[in-house]
C-alpha cells in the first residue's frame, strides 16, 4: 500500500491579502505534494484560512462589514491564486466551517477529559496581532512585541488554562526522537532551549471576544485562536465528526501512538469508527504528517500543538518544518513593514511558473531570502530564458530542420550525458527527499549546463551542414533532447505548466511517476511542433526604468503631456523640477489641485500621487512638476483655500480595469446622494474585486476630466508607500456615504 503523506500549510489570516510570504509556503507545499505523488505516495495536501479572533473582528469593523464577509473576500483571493499558480491542494479548510468547530469541540473535550484544563486569572503582556501573551523577558525594548515590534498591552482576565507545564519533559523527549521531528536543526535548538527554560501553563480561552468558537462548558469564554487554528489540521480530516454524529467512542482506545516514551495522555482517545480521512492520514503508523510553517509560528506548532495532541492522546506530526522569511529592504515582507510584494503583478509580468521557480530557487529552504525585482529578472533571464528556453529551442529547431520536423530517428545509450543524467537524478531525488528545493534545482541546471557543453563539443549545427540527417547527428541531438527531457521531468513539481510545455515541445509524454527520470524516454521520429518562445527574455533595463519611474502624477493628469518621454526625465526645465517622487510622497500637498484657483489640471494636483498608481508610468513627464509646485516646496494654503476642497466619504460599488491601462481602474462610487465615476491609478496595488464594498475618501469637487477615454468625476485619496504603492485611505469606522472629511 502506498505510504500516506499528509502535508499542510499554515492557515492564513483573513485580515491580509495574500503576498509572496504566504504564497511561498503554499508553493513549497505544492511542489512537495506534486513530487510525492510522482513518487507514488498517497498524498493529501491541505491549506486554508484562519478566520477568528480580535484582529479579524477589528479589520472587518474598519471596513464596515462582518468578519465573515471579510473572510469570504480574502478566501476568494486565495481561490483565484489557486488557479493562477496551479496549486493542487486537496482541501481548503476554513475555521468558520461546522466541521472545524466540531473538531475544536472534540479537542477541548479531550483536553478536559485528560484533566488538563482549569480556570484561573490571567495577567500579562499581550500582543494583539499575535493574539498572544508574552513574558517580560521576551519583550523587546520599550515593552514591544518581539515579532511585530509594536507596544504590547497589559491584560488581566479570567481564563481557561491548559496544563502545558506537564508536557515539558514529553516534549523534550519528542525533540530527541529520530528522525528529528522539528526542522531545520537550528530551529529545533531554539525550540528546545525555550522548552528547557520552563513551560508555564497556557491560557486557552479569551473573555470578551465575540468572533470565535464559544468555549464548551465556559459561558462567556471563547476558544483561544491558536487552539482553534491548530486544530484545523485534524478537523479538516473530520476529526470529531463521529462523536458529533452520536457515535459512542470508547475512552482510552488502543492504537494511539504514545509520545517520546511518556506524557501522551492516552486516556481520552476516541474509540473505533473514527472518520475515515482521520484514520487514514493522521493515524497511519508509517505515514508522514508534515506541517510547513514560517519560523515566526514555529513555537505554536512545535510546542503547543504537540502538547495538545499528547493531552488528547493523539499521534503527533512526524515533522514540523520552519522556513525563513522573504524580506525586502532588509525587513520581513509584511503589511506592517509596508513592503508587500503581491504575487499577481509578478504573475502578470513573468508567468506563474517563473514566480514558483524564483521562490524555490532563490530561498535556501529554512533560511531568509531577499526579494528584489532585479534578482527576479536576473533569475528569469539567465536560468529560464537562457539556460532552459534557449536549449530547448536550439535542439528543437535543429531536429526539425534535420529530421523533417521530427525527433531524431536514432536514440543513444552510450555517452557521457547518460552518466551526467544519472548523477543528476540521484542528487535531485536526494535533495527532494530532504527536502532541499534549491539543491534539487541546482542539480537540474547542472545537467542543462552539461548538455550545452556536450552540444558545443559536438557542434550539431556544423554536422547538419557537413553530413545532413546522419546517424551521428541523430544521436547527438537525441542525447541533447533526452537530457533536456529529464530536466523537464524533474521540473514537473516545480513548474507544472512550463515543464509540460517543454515536454510537449520536444515530443515527449508527461510521465506519471518518477520512473520518467530514467534515461531513454524520448520517442524517436515523432513530430515536433514549431518551437515558440517559452520564456521570452525581459529587457531588464527597460523594466527597471519603468519600475523606478517617478510616481503617479502623470497618470492622473488629464492628458499625458509627452507620453513617450519616459526616458528623458530631464525634459522638464533644467534643474528646477522638484523630484516628482517627493511631490507625490508629500501627503499634505495632495489636494492642492483645488487650491490656487489658477491650477488648470484639477484631477491631479501636483501631488495627486494619492490616487495615482505606482511608478511605471512612462508618461511621468517631469514637466508637470515645476508649474504646479515651485522648487521652494508646495504652496501653503489658507484655511479658506483648504475649505474649498470638498473631501467626502464614498463606497465603491463597482470597479473594473480600463483597457490598455496597466494602472488605472474605473470605479463607480456611491456618494450618498449621487453615484460618480472615478478613475484611479491604483490597479497595480488593488484588484477590482477587492475594492467593491470599501469606503474611500475622495475629492468631490474636482472638474471632471478624461483619463484614457473615461471621464473621471473626482479623485480618491491614498497614501503612497516607500515603494510608491498607493494605499487607499478610508474612515476607521463605517460612516454614511457622502460624509464630509475635514
Ligand atoms: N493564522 C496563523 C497561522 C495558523 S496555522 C495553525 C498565521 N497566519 S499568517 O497569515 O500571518 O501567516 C501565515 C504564514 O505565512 C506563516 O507561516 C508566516 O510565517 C508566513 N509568512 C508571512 N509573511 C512571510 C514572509 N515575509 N516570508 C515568508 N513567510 C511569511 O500566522
Amino acid at each position: 500500500m502506498a505510504k500516506t503523506f499528509y502535508l499542510t500549510t499554515p492557515i492564513y489570516y483573513v485580515n491580509d491579502l495574500p503576498h509572496i510570504g504566504h504564497i511561498y509556503t503554499t508553493t513549497v507545499a505544492d511542489t512537495l505534494a506534486r513530487y510525492r505523488r510522482l513518487a507514488g505516495d498517497d498524498v493529501r495536501f491541505l491549506t486554508g484560512t484562519d478566520e477568528h479572533g480580535q484582529n479579524i473582528e477589528r479589520a472587518a469593523k474598519r471596513e464596515g462589514i462582518t468578519p465573515l464577509e471579510l473572510a469570504d473576500r480574502v478566501v476568494a483571493q486565495y481561490e483565484r491564486l489557486r488557479e493562477r499558480l496551479d496549486f493542487s491542494y486537496d482541501d481548503f479548510v476554513r475555521t468558520t466551517e461546522p466541521r472545524h468547530e466540531r473538531g475544536v469541540a472534540e479537542m477541548v473535550r479531550r483536553l478536559d477529559a485528560a484533566g488538563d484544563l482549569y480556570t484561573a486569572t490571567h495577567e500579562g503582556w499581550y500582543c494583539l496581532p499575535c493574539e498572544t501573551f508574552y513574558t517580560e523577558k521576551e519583550l523587546g525594548p520599550g515593552k514591544t512585541c518581539p515579532v511585530h515590534e509594536i507596544p504590547v498591552e497589559w491584560k488581566s482576565e479570567e481564563n481557561v488554562f491548559f496544563r502545558l507545564s506537564r508536557y515539558q519533559q514529553p516534549l523534550l523527549d519528542w525533540y530527541a526522537s529520530r528522525p528529528q521531528p522539528v526542522r531545520p536543526a537550528s530551529r529545533a535548538n531554539e525550540v528546545r532551549a525555550f522548552v528547557e527554560s520552563g513551560l508555564r501553563d497556557l491560557s486557552v480561552s479569551r473573555a470578551n471576544l465575540e468572533w470565535g468558537i464559544p468555549f464548551p462548558g465556559h459561558p462567556g469564554q471563547t476558544v483561544y485562536v491558536w487552539l482553534d487554528a491548530l486544530t484545523n489540521y485534524i478537523s479538516a480530516l473530520d476529526f470529531g465528526a463521529e462523536r458529533a454524529m452520536g457515535a459512542q467512542g470508547a475512552m482510552g482506545a488502543p492504537g494511539v501512538q504514545g509520545v517520546g516514551g511518556g506524557g501522551g495522555e492516552e486516556t481520552a482517545a476516541m474509540g473505533a469508527g473514527e472518520a475515515p480521512l482521520f484514520e487514514r492520514y493522521w493515524k497511519d503508523p508509517g505515514g508522514v504528517r508534515l506541517h510547513l510553517v514560517g519560523k515566526d509560528i514555529l513555537r505554536f506548532h512545535a510546542v503547543y500543538w504537540p502538547a495538545f495532541l499528547m493531552s488528547a492522546g493523539l499521534p503527533l506530526p512526524t515533522t514540523v518544518w520552519a522556513h525563513g522569511w522573504w524580506q525586502r529592504d532588509g525587513r520581513k515582507v509584511s503589511k506592517s513593514s509596508g513592503n508587500i510584494v503581491r504575487p499577481d503583478e509578478l504573475i502578470d509580468r513573468f508567468g506563474s511558473d517563473s514566480l514558483r521557480y524564483f521562490l524555490l530557487r532563490e530561498m535556501v529552504f529554512g533560511q531568509d531570502a531577499s526579494f528584489s525585482d532585479e534578482a527576479f529578472i536576473d533569475r528569469y533571464n539567465s536560468d529560464l530564458a537562457n539556460d532552459l528556453g534557449n536549449t530547448v529551442s536550439r535542439l528543437v529547431t535543429l531536429s526539425r530542420r534535420a529530421f523533417d520536423g521530427r525527433t531524431p530517428p536514432h536514440a543513444c545509450t552510450d555517452n557521457e550525458l547518460i552518466d551526467a543524467a544519472l548523477r543528476t537524478t540521484g542528487d535531485y531525488r536526494e535533495a527532494m527527499e530532504e527536502p532541499a528545493f534549491q539543491r534539487a534545482l541546482e542539480s537540474l541546471w547542472r545537467l542543462l549546463a552539461q548538455t550545452n557543453q556536450y552540444l558545443v563539443a559536438r557542434e550539431p549545427w556544423k554536422l547538419i551542414k557537413a553530413e545532413g540527417a546522419s546517424e551521428r547527428l541523430s544521436r547527438v541531438l537525441w542525447n541533447g533532447l533526452e537530457a533536456t527531457r529529464i530536466v523537464a521531468v524533474g521540473l514537473l513539481p516545480f513548474m507544472p505548466r512550463s515543464a509540460a510545455a517543454v515536454l510537449a515541445a520536444i515530443g515527449a509524454p508527461v510521465p506519471e511517476s518518477l520512473s520518467g527520470l530514467r534515461w531513454g524516454g524520448l520517442p524517436t521520429g515523432v513530430p515536433l511542433p514549431e518551437p515558440r518562445p517559452l520564456f521570452p527574455r525581459i529587457d531588464k533595463e527597460a523594466y527597471m526604468e519603468e519600475a523606478d519611474a517617478p510616481p503617479p502624477v502623470s497618470d492622473a493628469r488629464p492628458e499625458p503631456p509627452h507620453a513617450a518621454s519616459a526616458k528623458t526625465p530631464a525634459g522638464g526645465p533644467a534643474g528646477t523640477s522638484p523630484a516628482p517622487a517627493q511631490a507625490a510622497g508629500n501627503p499634505p500637498a495632495a489636494p492642492a489641485a483645488g487650491g490656487p484657483a489658477s491650477t488648470a489640471a484639477p484631477a491631479a494636483g501636483p501631488s495627486a500621487g494619492p490616487a495615482a498608481a505606482p511608478s511605471a508610468g512612462p508618461a511621468a513627464a517631469p514637466s508637470a512638476g515645476p508649474a504646479a509646485a515651485p522648487s521652494a516646496g508646495p504652496p501653503r494654503l489658507s484655511i479658506d483655500q483648504f475649505k474649498q476642497i470638498e473631501l467626502r466619504v464614498a463606497t465603491v460599488r463597482a470597479a473594473e480595469p480600463i483597457p490598455k491601462s496597466q494602472k488605472l481602474l474605473k470605479l463607480t462610487v456611491d456618494l450618498g446622494e449621487e453615484t460618480r465615476t472615478v478613475v484611479a491609478g491604483i490597479a497595480l496595488a488593488y484588484r477590482p474585486e477587492e475594492l467593491v464594498g470599501r469606503q474611500v475618501v475622495m475629492v468631490a469637487n474636482l472638474q471632471p476630466t478624461k483619463l484614457m477615454g473615461v471621464e473621471s468625476q473626482g479623485m480618491v485619496l491614498a497614501a503612497v508607500e516607500k515603494d510608491d504603492r498607493p494605499v487607499l485611505l478610508h474612515p476607521s469606522a463605517a460612516v454614511p456615504n457622502g460624509a464630509r472629511v475635514r
